[in-house]
């Protein structure tokens, strides 16, 4: 059924179908009895994928990634499709509207995406306020109990030196609204954020985080979201840092620069022009990654996978390799809303 419908929605301009497909599920989840039978159709729950996770209790380990959610609009839905987390973000200090449109594309032919959305957002302060409502309004949820996490990045002209600012300014309005940061400085379309991956410039983020952290007397999960394309010698920085600054856990990864190994054609590639590519192509490097990190970290530091996950088995491959939790985005887009559930009964099975 989603492949007929898929078929349609592929016709269409890819961010205008995002935004009408999930209002059009916003829409009809207004109804307590639709959003009810969505959350019976969609949601699977055994006590087998419960996970104890930095403190955190998730129903299961499958969360929906960064990017797909930046303003917290749709977070009844989305607990209603079997998520048990969702990252909102990445939000800013500041709103803003992002690069030019076109600015998000489908390579089908890859199941990837393209994107240089450019971190729109309703800015900190709007997105704050929408999510006390939902929470002072938590009882209209599903059945209660979602993860949120609050990916937190930097407006594009704040420049790298005063970076750690914008980090702060988030952490601060967002503190008693989420229940885990993520600290992006790993997407490729904010102009020079990648160079903030440094040791440095981590560590002066961090430090300045974790110095608020520590006072309050409930100091929430920092995290760190890496990108696919660092180098072993960069990895490496990246785990002497989590140890040093008692990191909770790492994302990896985000969207690659990389377009190695396509099948789209070349001359469609370079139509679509700059971007992260992420789906099926960043899967083994993302893997890659975790395995990596995780035989450094050797369990001292969780890691929620993130990249190319469509089904059971890819969630396992990275459960295997060492992370703890799991994020889709792109195999949402092509696998349809059935996507956490189908993980989820695959994953109990392929446990037993
Ligand atoms: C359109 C789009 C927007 C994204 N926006 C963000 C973002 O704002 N912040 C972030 O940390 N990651 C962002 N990501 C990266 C995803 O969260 C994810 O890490 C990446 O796409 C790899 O996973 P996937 O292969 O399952 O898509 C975005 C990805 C896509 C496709």
């Amino acid at each position: 059924m989603y492949k007929l419908i898929r078929f349609i929605l592929f016709k269409f301009n890819t961010e205008a179908v995002h935004h009408f497909s999930m209002g059009s599920l916003s829409f009809v989840c207004r109804s307590r009895l639709i959003k009810k039978w969505v959350a019976k159709s969609f949601t699977y729950n055994h006590l087998q994928l419960e996970k104890q996770v930095f403190g955190l209790h998730f129903k299961n380990p499958v969360g929906l990634g960064a990017g797909f959610d930046k303003n917290a609009l749709y977070l009844n839905e989305l607990e209603a499709l079997g998520f048990g987390f969702v990252e909102i973000g990445t939000v800013t200090p500041l709103p803003q509207a992002g690069n030019e449109k076109p600015r998000l594309f489908r390579l089908p032919k890859d199941k990837a995406l393209i994107n240089r959305m450019g971190f729109n957002n309703d800015g900190v302060e709007v997105i704050a306020n929408r999510l006390k409502e939902w929470k002072n309004g938590s009882q209209l949820t599903v059945d209660g109990g979602l993860i949120i996490g609050g990916n937190i990045g930097k407006n594009k002209i704040t420049p790298n030196e005063e970076a750690w600012k914008d980090y702060v300014t988030c952490f601060n309005a967002l503190f008693d609204v989420v229940d885990y940061f993520v600290v992006n400085v790993s997407s490729p379309n904010t102009s020079g954020l990648r160079e903030l991956q440094e040791k440095d410039a981590l560590h002066k983020i961090f430090v300045n985080l974790q110095a608020i952290n520590q006072q309050k007397p409930n100091p929430k999960p920092l995290l760190l979201k890496i990108a696919p394309d660092l180098t072993t010698g960069q990895l490496d920085d990246i785990v002497s840092l989590a140890l040093e600054i008692r990191l909770d856990g790492l994302v990896a990864t985000n969207t690659t620069i990389s377009r190695e190994g396509l099948a789209t054609s070349p001359e469609e590639i370079k139509a679509i022009g700059m971007g992260g590519l992420s789906g099926k192509p960043v899967q083994q490097r993302s893997t890659d990654v975790v395995t990596y990190l995780s035989s450094k970290l050797q369990g001292k530091v969780p890691i929620i996978a993130s990249g190319g996950i469509f089904t059971g088995a890819d969630a396992k491959e990275k459960l295997d390799a060492g992370a703890t939790l799991i994020q889709v985005w792109t195999g949402f887009v092509y696998e349809g809303p059935g996507i956490a559930k189908g993980i989820c009964k695959e994953l109990s099975k392929l446990k037993n």
